[in-house]
């Protein structure tokens, strides 16, 4: 069966992450967008920083999505606030991923991905999917060149393991 890499991402670094472990898998590739897109800007920080503090969704497109032609999803989003963005809270609320192996991952400035990366984890798991692992990419002070490398090698490490 096959692959799917959902993803959310505000400046590009998570899409790029997306779109390099999609092409290494041979994956479908799904861009999750918010219909109220986000002004560029310190607001951002305020309001979706808050939004993904406090576990909140945001309107998503699409909105309904099919599952069942995939036995493995990678989804992905940045860190935002140590949390996931909440376009993806969104998703993983909206999707029941039972019978799927779910792999999270996330992009962000820092280091410290774990709380990020367990919030996923516990949401997925509370929507049964079954988490076969995670992992996190650091996007600040590296090249796109580097970050796509890094992608390309976290997902070979992923495609091999079983459910
Ligand atoms: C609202 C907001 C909050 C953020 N909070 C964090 C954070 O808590 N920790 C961190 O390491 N990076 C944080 N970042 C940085 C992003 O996670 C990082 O730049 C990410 O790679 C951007 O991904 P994107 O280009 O796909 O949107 C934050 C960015 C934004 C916009």
């Amino acid at each position: 069966m096959k692959s799917l890499v959902a993803y959310y991402s505000l400046t590009g670094k998570t899409k790029l992450v997306a779109q390099a472990i999609a092409e290494t898998l041979d994956a479908t590739l799904l861009e999750i967008t918010e219909t109220r897109p986000r002004r560029p800007g310190f607001a951002i920080y305020l309001t979706g920083g808050f939004a993904a503090l406090t576990n909140r969704g945001s309107e998503i497109s699409p909105s309904d999505i099919d599952l069942k032609q995939y036995d493995t999803i990678f989804l992905g989003c940045p860190v935002w606030s140590f949390r996931p963005a909440p376009a993806i809270n969104s998703f993983i609320y909206q999707t029941d991923f039972e019978g799927r192996r779910v792999v999270p991952f996330v992009t962000m400035g820092g280091s410290d991905a774990r709380k990020a990366l367990d919030n996923m984890t516990a949401k997925i798991e509370r929507r049964n999917g079954k988490v076969a692992g995670s992992f996190a990419l650091t996007s600040d002070k590296s090249s796109d060149e580097d970050l796509i490398a890094r992608a390309r090698e976290a997902a070979s490490e992923y495609s091999v393991q079983t459910p």
